[in-house]
């Protein structure tokens, strides 16, 4: 894959270099896309069908992924600079950011920090101002399914058959919250507070990675929450370029913002698609309850129900 140099394996959407089936007219004119994190797990799912598609403008703290994996063609650079005049040349002439930066930040006993969570926050700001500024068409932001996970605990308790985008974000900790807090900070520009409508889409992401990486035994419902959540490398690249492709991405009130959830395809899905189908056109390829169908069999076979949770992300 261009970019990315030999080392340690890239994950899944890198290795097998995921297509996202382009049109002409779509490729009469190449946008030029900026990506933020992109050496980030999520970017080494995205970049290969990007890659293709767009010109890309790659920035990250590192070259060096989460995993060990190089992509070499990043600009080192920091957003969390809060002289803005230092990011300006990065957007100035593009048409799209697509915002997968995140500070992580150190866990002490497993708990995201504020302090870490308000950087996310402050970083999505900058990005958000200067693509206004420079006259950008479209922000795409990763967001999470935890920006609502609260609802999450209902669904799995039996109260509720599933989640919206429309309804309030209810967190359960600060990074949900700093999720919620950027969705809602593209509202402001999406709706033309600063001057001009700024078209956002919010990708609320589920489960990016193969269930065959996690040990489910004996943990029947963490297993059916992913199974729910869980998104291919090829379904994460369509939603991410029709996010970025979709001419036309009005909410109910004429706002050029939504928020979408980031599953596949799954029997046991329990996020809405809704608007991820009906605005975006995404039609995710992939279920699951079919990938991991010998799995199911072997955990679920004789588990009723549904109990437990997730990771964080
Ligand atoms: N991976 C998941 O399971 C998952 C699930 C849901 C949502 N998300 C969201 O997707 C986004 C990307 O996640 P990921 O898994 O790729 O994370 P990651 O940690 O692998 O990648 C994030 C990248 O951002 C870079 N970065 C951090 N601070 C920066 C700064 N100041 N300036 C520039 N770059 C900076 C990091 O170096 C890193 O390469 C995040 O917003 C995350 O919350 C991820």
């Amino acid at each position: 894959m261009a970019g990315v140099a030999p080392g340690r394996s890239p994950p899944a959407g890198a290795r097998e270099g995921v297509r996202v089936a382009v049109s002409e007219s779509e490729t009469a004119a190449r946008k030029t896309v900026l990506v933020t994190g992109a050496a980030g797990y999520v970017a080494s799912q995205l970049l290969p069908a990007f890659r293709e598609r767009y010109d890309l403008r790659l920035v990250d703290i590192t070259r060096e992924g989460r995993g060990g994996w190089v992509v070499d063609d990043v600009l080192l650079h920091d957003l969390r600079e809060t002289d803005l005049e230092r990011h300006r040349a990065l957007f100035a002439g593009a048409h799209a950011v697509v915002h997968l930066a995140h500070n992580r930040g150190p866990r002490p006993g497993g708990v995201r920090r504020y302090e870490d969570e308000k950087r996310n926050v402050d970083m999505a700001y900058h990005v958000y101002q200067l693509a206004l500024e420079e006259g950008l068409e479209r922000v795409v932001m990763a967001s999470s399914n935890h920006a609502a996970d609260w609802y999450e605990d209902r669904v799995l308790a039996g109260e509720r058959e599933a989640v919206t985008p429309d309804e309030r974000p209810l967190a359960r900790t600060f990074y949900g919250w700093a999720k919620a807090a950027y969705e809602h900070m593209g509202f402001l520009y999406a709706q033309g507070t600063f001057g001009r409508p700024l078209g956002v889409v919010q990708v609320r992401i589920g489960h990016p990675r193969g269930l065959e990486h996690y040990d489910f035994t004996g943990r029947p419902g963490a297993f059916k929450r992913n199974l729910g959540a869980f998104i291919s490398a090829r379904d994460l690249a369509q939603l991410f370029c029709r996010a970025l492709d979709t001419p036309d991405i009005a909410d109910a009130g004429g706002v050029p913002f939504q928020i979408v959830y980031g599953i596949s395809d799954n029997t046991r899905a329990f996020w809405s698609l809704s608007n991820a189908r009906r605005v975006l056109g995404y039609a995710p390829q992939d279920d699951s309850e079919l990938l991991y169908a010998e799995t199911v069999a072997r955990l679920l076979g004789a588990s009723p129900g549904r109990s437990g949770t997730g990771g964080d992300e």
